[in-house]
């Protein structure tokens, strides 16, 4: 009798764990099918894709004959002429290792407007800038992130990295391509990374996003627009991953909505022995050789900049 119904026991156990089994594909299959990104509509992708737009001004062939270690990628609106001039004079042409374009929407009246031809015109001057039509605005910086990737995978896919940094940051050129050469690596995003972040919800915040329009109460981990660093071979895979990306108004985070969808994770970096934050978001009060020890610093004027930049060329090997 006791075989008997330990033998059923054993039975029923059997069958338990087949089942538990089986549910736990079953739900595994789930999961990975909700996880799974999927493209986006053609009428959006459409918005945020680099093949809906055309060149008005474009450098197809700087990198034709050099594979610059560094290339430092500036969005810029077309009538930041001064911005543009400040970043040539300082940290845009400091290192040989680097190559500095500048990344440019419509102005506003178009291609008819007179800063059109006055950007036409420093182009032919200084052979460093690419625009696209479309408008240049604040909203549409996420358009001009994706039109930069592309244009590095396309144009210059023998660098090895690349930085998206504003024009009113200070960049220590000298310290980050040191500090790149140290430990080469490919997949690899660096930055301030934000961690915790979350839409706003209230309409008149200049961040704010609609439920609508991005449902999920939290951002994944990105890097802060100011200036970030990546190895090139991310621009590629970058661009494509935004095919499953909706377009949102915040450049920064939709980067790191793409770096979700490859599995990517930003990296901060530290500096020691003080685990500093190396790129600055804050701004900081020029000091030689605090700035010695950062990537960047945040919020300059040209003018603050050129200023700085005299001091800090000529001596920041002193710290
Ligand atoms: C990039 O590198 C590859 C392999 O090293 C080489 O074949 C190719 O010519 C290079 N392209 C450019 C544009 O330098
Ligand atoms: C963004 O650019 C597109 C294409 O030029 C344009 O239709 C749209 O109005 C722009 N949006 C904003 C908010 O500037």
């Amino acid at each position: 009798m006791r075989k008997v119904l330990s033998g059923r026991l054993l039975k029923f156990l059997g069958a338990l764990l087949v089942l538990f089994l089986i549910a736990q594909i079953l739900l595994s299959t789930f999961l990975k099918h909700r996880t799974e990104p999927r493209p986006l509509p053609v009428e959006e992708y459409r918005l945020i894709s680099p093949l809906t737009y055309h060149y008005l001004i474009n450098q197809p062939d700087v990198c034709r004959d050099r594979s610059p270690f560094l290339v430092l990628m500036v969005p810029v609106a077309p009538q930041e002429a001064a911005a543009r001039e400040a970043v040539r004079r300082t940290w845009g042409s400091a290192s040989s290792d680097t190559l500095t374009l500048f990344y440019a929407g419509l102005p506003d009246g178009g291609e008819l407007s007179p800063i059109q031809e006055a950007l036409e015109e420093e182009s032919k001057l200084h052979a460093d800038i690419i625009q696209m039509n479309f408008m240049d605005s604040y909203q549409n910086l996420t358009i001009k992130t994706m039109i930069m990737m592309k244009w590095l995978a396309t144009h210059c896919p023998n660098s090895s990295y690349a930085m998206k940094v504003d024009a009113d940051i200070f960049v220590n050129v000298f310290y980050l391509v040191e500090w790149l050469r140290s430990s080469p690596r490919l997949g690899f995003i660096t930055g301030s990374v934000i961690r915790d972040g979350s839409p706003r919800r209230t309409p008149n915040s200049k961040w704010y996003l609609s439920e609508k329009l991005y449902p999920e109460d939290s951002f994944p981990p990105y890097v802060s627009g100011a200036g970030y660093v990546f190895s090139s071979d991310l621009a590629g895979r970058i661009s494509w991953a935004s095919r499953f990306v909706r377009m949102i108004p915040l450049e920064d985070v939709y980067v790191g909505l793409c770096l979700r969808v490859l599995g990517v994770q930003p990296v901060y970096s530290n500096s020691l022995p003080f685990l500093r934050n190396l790129f600055e978001i804050q701004k900081l009060e020029y000091d030689r050789c605090t700035f010695a020890r950062r990537v960047i610093v945040n919020k300059f004027k040209p003018s603050e900049l050129l200023q700085i930049w005299q001091d800090f060329s000529k001596n920041h090997a002193s710290c």
